[in-house]
């Protein structure tokens, strides 16, 4: 099948290079000059394991291809994909659907024969309605249907978990929509993942309704983990507990600084909006966002007061800054928060990211040092910060540390390490929400 991509950020190149992967014919378009050029030259603008491989491959075989100008990949696509960004709008929380409906109308412009407009990008319920009167109103006479097709990649798994999903969602009420989306989705339907075919309003909630879910459930072993250090308690333990029970699940249970990123804090914020005004607040996701936002203050709060000696001059070594491993994605991530109440207090802030650093130092403060590695970033600090769980992190030189640290003060604000295995070593390790096995 011909497909067109329309946006070649983070969901359009890694969907459009997965369908292509499929054996689809795909063009992916982008109105950015530069970020094509490079993309014809096999340079990816984004880190995603495995992505740079998967586009060399299929541009090779002829089947991806990269273009700034969607009038032709359009007239030939049997299916055109909108994967332009939905940022929030500025003042209050909506998502801002310019750059959609500015797609919507261009491809009504140049649509040819029946084509399926598909929206990937994360919209508001409703959305697909406002799509198909755009459409009518610039083209008349377009014989186009609108689904929709959210998406659910993870950022650092976004191959696999297109490759092998739990589920898809489409939604559309067309009988001739539907079985087009069906075969582009046929490959996937082989490897017997669940395809569901619901109306389009619904689709376009169920995305919102998982991210927010998400993000309930993170924040709710957050506050568990508050819970913990307060009472006495290792929460760890505790997700684990409620994990087993399987209407519980296991996942997304793990405590930290507060979730980040791309989607959650957006799609929250979006959801509890239309929920306001359409008359059915959903109070508990308003809830989250705030608890949430208040979280990642409370972070700085907690390294600060984990330091034995003024902030004032002090150092601390950050390591990890992305909102999570395997990204270099500083979008919302907590570390942007807690380095900044850090700077606040007049605390020096070296750091180290594997990936993330240059992204960083566009979004962090001038005055933040930056490191060359974990151990150079440590050297002679008064506190070691973990933010953000990379591997690399995981099975650090724990004696090799506690020499070149000033004072042997460890804050993991993942867990990502067992505290005996700091205690008995003479560290003071504070982690998340493990209130009685902080030993000092
Ligand atoms: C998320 C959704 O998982 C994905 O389905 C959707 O399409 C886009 O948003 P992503 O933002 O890439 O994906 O990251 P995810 O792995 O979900 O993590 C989001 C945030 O939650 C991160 O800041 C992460 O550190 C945090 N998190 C996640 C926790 O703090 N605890 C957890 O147990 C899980």
């Amino acid at each position: 099948m011909r497909v067109a991509m329309i946006g070649t950020g983070y969901v359009g190149l890694v969907s459009g290079t997965c369908f292509s992967d499929f054996g689809h014919d795909v063009t992916c378009i982008d109105k950015d000059a530069s970020k094509i050029e490079r993309l014809k030259k096999g340079e990816i603008p984004i880190f995603e394991p495995g992505l740079d491989e998967l586009v060399r491959r299929n541009v090779e075989a002829g089947r991806l291809q990269f273009d700034t100008d969607l009038t032709q990949a359009v007239r030939d696509a049997d299916v055109v994909f909108i994967a332009v960004g939905t940022p929030s709008r500025r003042g209050d929380g909506h998502a801002d659907l310019s750059y959609v409906h500015a797609a919507a109308r261009e491809i009504a412009a140049v649509a040819q024969g029946f084509t399926v407009v598909v929206t990937k990008s994360t919209v508001p319920v409703g959305t697909g309605s406002d799509l198909e009167h755009i459409i009518r109103d610039a083209a008349p006479e377009a014989d186009i249907a609108v689904v929709s097709n959210p998406e659910f990649l993870r950022e650092g798994a976004a191959i696999e978990d297109f490759k092998r999903p739990d589920r898809v969602v489409i939604g559309t009420d067309d009988p001739r929509a539907r079985e087009v989306m069906a075969a582009l989705y046929r490959p996937l339907s082989l490897n017997a993942a669940p395809i569901l075919f619901t109306e389009r309003n619904t689709a376009e909630l169920i995305k919102y309704a998982s991210n927010a879910f998400l993000a309930m459930k993170i924040t709710f072993i957050n506050e568990m983990a508050d819970l913990c250090e307060k009472v006495g308690g290792n929460v760890q333990e505790v997700a684990r507990g409620i994990g087993l029970d399987g209407r519980i699940g296991s996942k997304f249970l793990h405590a930290g600084p507060g979730y980040g990123g791309s989607c959650f804090p957006k799609d929250t914020l979006a959801l509890t909006r239309t929920a306001q005004e359409a008359g059915a607040p959903i109070r508990l996701i308003e809830t989250v966002t705030t608890v949430n936002e208040t979280r990642k203050a409370a972070m700085g709060r907690k390294v600060l007061e984990a330091l034995d000696c003024p902030p004032r001059g002090a150092t601390v070594a950050v390591l990890g800054l992305t909102f999570k491993p395997n990204t270099d994605d500083m979008r919302d991530s907590p570390a942007i928060n807690i380095v900044q109440s850090l700077l606040d207090r007049g605390v020096k802030v070296r750091a180290y990211d594997p990936v993330g650093m240059h992204e960083a130092r566009k979004v962090l403060p001038d005055s933040v040092i930056y490191a060359d590695g974990a151990y150079e970033c440590a050297e002679g600090a008064d506190c070691l910060v973990i933010i953000t769980e990379w591997d690399a992190f995981r099975a650090l030189d724990l004696d090799r540390l506690k020499t070149i640290l000033k004072t042997p003060t460890v804050v993991d604000l993942r867990n990502i390490y067992p505290p005996a295995d700091l205690a008995s070593r003479g560290f003071k390790y504070i982690g998340v929400g493990r209130g009685s096995s902080i030993a000092v």
